[in-house]
């Protein structure tokens, strides 16, 4: 009995922490390559609706991209890539808040 509850607090753990860490992008490696964008994307709240945009961001010339992080500042929020990404000349990512709940998100893209 108590070793269902330990398992269940256990899996509501892990849960949460999943949750939380589902706005946090980071790939590819930075090394040697130069920040072609840096912009805080920031909604605010509507009840019982999901906020969400997409960022379509175009290298110049031959670069390609080599490296994308987004960073969840507030922390409930949900991001991935949606189409391109590294290796390719454009990206686009998916920015979503939590259901109720506005959402700021940092996004740099590297690129060489
Ligand atoms: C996501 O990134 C933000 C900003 O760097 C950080 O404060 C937060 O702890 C990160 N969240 C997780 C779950 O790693
Ligand atoms: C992204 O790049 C591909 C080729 O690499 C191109 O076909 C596509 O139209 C581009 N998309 C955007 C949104 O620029």
């Amino acid at each position: 009995m108590a070793s269902k509850v330990i398992l269940f607090l256990l899996l509501a753990l892990t849960s949460v922490i999943l949750v939380q860490g589902r706005g946090n992008l980071s790939l590819g490696n930075n090394y040697g390559t130069h920040l072609i964008y840096h912009d805080i994307h920031e909604k605010a709240g509507i009840p019982l609706i999901k906020r969400d945009e997409e960022i379509v961001v175009n290298t110049v010339g031959n670069e390609l991209i080599r490296a994308i992080v987004v960073q969840d500042l507030k922390g409930d929020g949900e991001s991935y890539i949606k189409r391109g990404g590294l290796g390719q000349k454009n990206v686009t990512i998916k920015l979503k808040s939590a259901r109720g709940s506005g959402y700021k998100f940092l996004v740099d893209v590297y690129g060489i």
